[in-house]
């Protein structure tokens, strides 16, 4: 049902922990699941590089074998590019989730939006392309399901 790569990333998470004095911090939360997860970044205020990235998840195992490969995709990356890591690009580079555990890909990605918000909000800045992020991403399935 999963491929190897995430059974590779559930069962050895890259980068899990804190990072202390993060540039930035995002907590992401699902509702009807009850996942939650905190990604922290370390971002280079010159060059605007994610120098580091880590993770704390509370959630099923999707939901840290996705976190564990977004924070590897956003690792080196420009804001502008980590921007660009969607969970589409991370379930892409775990070859694919079941169609079940999709929304546990969009914690990453959100947690990950959240914490470059908290880097903008805290320098003051715009960053293009970035609208806030929800807290809470049960907000958006819900408008995804049929009744
Ligand atoms: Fe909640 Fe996977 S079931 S994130």
């Amino acid at each position: 049902m999963y491929s190897e790569k995430v059974m590779d990333h559930f069962q050895n998470p890259r980068n899990v922990g804190e990072i202390e004095n993060a540039s930035g911090v995002g907590t992401v939360g699902n509702a009807k699941c009850g996942d939650i997860m905190r990604i922290f970044l370390d971002i280079d205020d010159e060059t605007k590089v994610i120098k580091d990235c880590k993770f704390k998840t509370f959630g099923c195992g999707a939901a840290v074998a996705t976190s564990s490969m977004a924070t590897e995709l956003v690792k080196g990356k420009t804001i502008e590019e980590a921007l660009k890591v969607t969970n589409k690009a991370v379930m892409e580079a775990l070859d694919g989730l079941p169609p079940v555990k999709v929304h546990c890909s969009l914690l990453a990605e959100e947690a990950i939006h959240a914490a470059l918000w908290d880097y903008a909000e805290k320098h003051d800045m715009k960053i293009e392309g970035l609208s806030k992020p929800k807290s809470d991403i049960h907000e958006d399935e819900e408008d995804e399901e049929e009744y």
